[in-house]
């Protein structure tokens, strides 16, 4: 087979690369670098679709409860120790409970839910607990003490 003069391979060369500039644009027009995120970049609800199934991306507000427990004797105890897995609220909508129930509570979270708190910080957080306002030993005006629950 004959070899193709080399003015046909130079032309082919400059038409292949013309064809290519043309369907993908010259260097320049290429973004060099993507957008950095930003505070204001906010996911966009997307779908695609493959094969038949459309997997679309939704975005939802669950419920933000990060309550913290109210200002008092061991607040800053009970508030390092046991707000990481739920809010305060948790044991501010408790009714009104003894100290030792209280501490079967606390004891609780740390043997069964594993709770990180030490020995040491059991009797402030039993005492925060126990006088809370809502509680029966609380120094909160206007509720109730009941004597039998004052331990
Ligand atoms: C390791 C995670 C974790 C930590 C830390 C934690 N808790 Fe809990 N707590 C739980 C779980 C899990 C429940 C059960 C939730 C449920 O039943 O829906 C719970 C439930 C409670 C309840 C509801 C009553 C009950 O007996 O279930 C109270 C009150 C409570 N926690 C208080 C505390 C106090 C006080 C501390 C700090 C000493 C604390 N929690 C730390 C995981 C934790």
């Amino acid at each position: 087979m004959k070899a193709p003069p080399i003015g046909t391979l130079a032309f082919g060369a400059v038409g292949v690369t013309a064809i290519a500039l043309i369907i993908i644009g010259p260097p320049g027009a290429r973004p060099t670098k993507l957008r950095e995120p930003t505070s204001e970049t906010v996911p966009q609800a997307s779908s695609v679709s493959v094969a038949g199934f459309t997997l679309t991306s939704e975005s939802i507000d669950l419920p933000f409860d990060e309550q913290q427990y109210p200002e008092g004797a061991n607040a800053d105890v009970i508030n390092a120790n046991c707000t990481s897995c739920h809010s305060a609220s948790m044991a501010l909508t408790q009714p009104p409970l003894s100290k030792d129930k209280w501490r079967e509570i606390v004891i609780k979270m740390r043997d069964v839910y594993k709770a990180p708190v030490g020995e040491q910080s059991i009797p402030a957080i039993v005492d925060y607990l126990s006088t809370m306002p809502g509680q029966a030993n609380s120094a909160e005006p206007g509720i109730e003490r009941s004597a039998q629950d004052k331990s």
